[in-house]
């Protein structure tokens, strides 16, 4: 009887840098993201692919990454939350979310960013009703919607002044040694 394989050589590339990994055969991204790089600005909400905390970029567009499997990524440009800018160096997006005060509890936080980073991308002047669209499938318990909504149109503006992209275009490097 043969042996039942039970990893699966992987690679991906998150926020610019190359991983090497073996997982289980059907891992979801957002479990590698989580659990192997230790890159947690994704959450888990709802497992379902319905509540868009985990969200990502996978090539510029925004995506589940609990329903994705982590090898259906392999070969795609992958930006998370930690990709678009840190506590020191905010994104302009992230930026304009602080500026708007648009949090509760923050956990729908990383959904809101990502996907709002993935319109403005495509849609550098969106009107209140395209911010609406484009959220309409991320969750948001706490009902800090009106800020969240104003925080993405803050966003675009301080992308225009500032000439920044909405969404980083990732040049693939290798892991740094240690
Ligand atoms: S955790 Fe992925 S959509 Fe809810
Ligand atoms: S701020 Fe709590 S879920 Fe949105």
């Amino acid at each position: 009887m043969s042996k039942q394989t039970t990893t699966q050589a992987l690679t991906l590339e998150v926020n610019g840098t190359r991983h090497s990994l073996a997982v289980p055969p059907g891992t979801p991204l957002l479990t590698v993201l989580r659990n192997d790089l230790g890159l947690n600005g994704p959450k888990y909400g709802c497992g379902l692919g319905q509540c868009g905390a985990c969200t990502v970029l996978v090539d510029g567009v925004a995506a589940r990454a609990c329903v994705i499997p982590a090898g259906g990524a392999a070969g795609r440009a992958i930006t998370t939350l930690e990709g678009l800018g840190n506590r020191e160096c905010p994104h302009p997006v992230q930026q304009a979310f602080i500026d708007s005060q648009a949090a509760q509890c923050g956990y729908c936080l990383n959904g809101m960013i990502m996907t709002a980073a993935a319109l403005l991308a495509r849609c550098p002047h969106p009107t209140e009703a395209d911010v609406r669209r484009a959220l309409s499938g991320n969750l948001c318990r706490c009902g800090a919607h009106l800020e969240i909504v104003e925080a993405v149109l803050r966003a675009a503006d301080l992308l225009a002044e500032t000439g920044s992209e909405a969404a980083p275009a990732a040049a693939v490097s290798e892991p740094a040694a240690g």
